[in-house]
């Protein structure tokens, strides 16, 4: 919306939300306290508040005053009932369109930008349509594609918009009025208009399909360990080829994030749903694959140190799901701390934008959904510490494991690092970004994934 609000000073962007607590620190006279860390948010934040981009918490107001209106919610994965654990929660968009349709009194334009099941804009649509006050309303959907750490400069050169909106003259009308918007900044050729089924569809498939990447070289990382082929080399020379592509084939402890692994679900959901089970089990393999790879490499860490973790320290460096970012959802930090807390060991974690409560909250969620008892979980939680530097984390360590790819972990100094830890002081490189050469000279016992530990 920011961003939206920056390319278009002739129209009034109002970002609203129930939450006082979330619009007060976006309307902080301090841009560095803005609830989210982006790169470039700030600046665009910055120029445009307070001119043509308001934050409120006057909802009733914002809906009645807008021709336009993003849905932008939470569709977090299902944790009750039916679809629990793979379908996607619409408590919060139904909410927000069942208070659209009491509140506004003129035609709206009403744009789905929360992720959705496909044929969520139905829904939305038969719920408006009640209206007490004759409004029309028109549901297009205008899916995300943006990546979180580079949000800003995605949305300010997307490879491409999508708008899906109904093949109705009403309906072709409010896809013009948003092309019309995002025209100011993205290339007419780069805004693709749909069908709405098509548009929801087409965001979950994109993500599949990315994450699909993801497991399909971490797949491979397992054959090269095995063979002493070098997954980097392997995915160097398969990326050359153009139809293949050089682009996400990056070998990882595991894919995370708030969208590849909900969206997967939502998609295997409604395979099933529609009885194609064989495509639904298809497209779970991507989302195995990623569990498997999670497991191995805390495997991978228990195995090299002698076949136990009980009572030895481990370092983490970073927390977050991918680097430039805050954000832990889903985070293979997570599912790797669990596996080894559960074996004895104890973690102590640097993350340069993640604080200890989160992390403990993590845990925390992940083990309550999984029925630990509470004694269990207090026990693990109590074994998971973080410190304020990489260097810190490994004093008196028994490993390192590399989890997250901050830049900062590349340029620290190994040789004190070195000196400070347990020996033998073993190093296990989830994200491939250190120096394995220099690592060696050294004295580390290091391993890297997807290549095959010299003995
Ligand atoms: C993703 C999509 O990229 C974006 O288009 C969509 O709108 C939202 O979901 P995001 O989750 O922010 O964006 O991050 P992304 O950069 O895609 O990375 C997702 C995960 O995959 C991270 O954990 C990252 O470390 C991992 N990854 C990515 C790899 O392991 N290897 C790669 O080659 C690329």
């Amino acid at each position: 919306m920011a961003v939206i609000a920056r390319h278009c000073p002739n129209i009034t962007v109002t970002v609203v939300d129930i939450s006082a607590e979330r619009i007060a620190a976006w309307n902080d006279s301090d841009l560095d306290n803005l609830p989210i860390y982006e790169p470039g948010l700030a600046e665009v934040v910055g120029k445009a508040r307070d001119k043509n981009l308001f934050f409120s918490t006057e909802v009733d107001k914002a809906i009645q005053e807008a021709d336009i209106i993003f849905i932008a919610v939470n569709t977090p994965t299902k944790t009750y009932g039916k679809g629990k654990g793979m379908a996607a929660d619409l408590t919060y968009v139904e909410q927000c369109a069942r208070r659209i349709a009491k509140v506004a009194t003129s035609d709206k334009i009403v744009v789905e930008k929360s992720t959705l099941p496909v044929r969520t804009a139905e829904a939305i649509q038969t719920i408006l349509e009640q209206s007490p006050h004759n409004a029309q309303f028109e549901v297009l959907s205008n899916p995300e594609f943006l990546a979180e750490g580079t949000a800003v400069a995605d949305l300010f050169k997307s490879d491409r918009v999508l708008i899906g909106g109904r093949r109705t003259p009403k309906g072709e009308q409010a896809v013009q009025a948003l092309v019309d918007i995002y025209a100011n900044w993205i290339p007419r050729e780069k805004i693709v208009t749909t069908n709405v089924w098509s548009s929801e569809l087409s965001k979950l498939v994109s993500n599949a399909f990315l994450a699909q990447r993801i497991s399909s070289i971490n797949s491979i990382s397992a054959i090269c360990e095995a063979t002493g082929a070098d997954v980097e080399e392997v995915a160097a020379a398969v990326g050359k080829d153009s139809r293949i592509g050089a682009k996400f084939l990056k070998t990882s402890v595991g894919f995370g994030g708030s969208c590849f692994q909900k969206d997967i679900l939502n998609l295997v959901y409604l395979c099933q749903q529609y009885g194609l089970d064989e495509v639904a089990d298809y497209w779970q393999g991507v989302i195995s694959i990623n569990d498997y790879q999670k497991n191995r490499f805390a495997n991978r860490i228990q195995q090299a140190l002698f076949n136990t973790v009980n009572g030895k320290k481990i370092a983490f460096w970073g927390w977050a799901f991918k680097k430039d970012t805050n954000d832990t959802r889903e985070s293979a930090a997570i599912y790797v701390a669990d596996q080894l807390l559960s074996e004895g060991a104890e973690i102590v974690v640097y993350d340069p934008k993640v604080s200890l409560a989160r992390m403990q909250m993590d845990l925390q969620t992940l083990l309550e959904y999984r029925g630990e008892t509470e004694t269990d979980i207090n026990g693990k939680l109590a074994k998971l510490y973080s410190v304020d530097s990489a260097a810190a984390a490994c004093t008196k360590a028994h490993a390192l494991a590399v989890i997250t790819e901050w830049d900062v972990f590349q340029t620290q100094d190994f040789e004190t690092i070195y000196t400070q830890m347990e020996k033998p002081a073993f190093v296990f490189d989830g994200r491939k970004i250190l120096n394995h050469n220099q690592l060696q000279s050294i004295g580390f016992t290091a391993y890297e994934i997807g290549k095959a530990t010299e003995s």
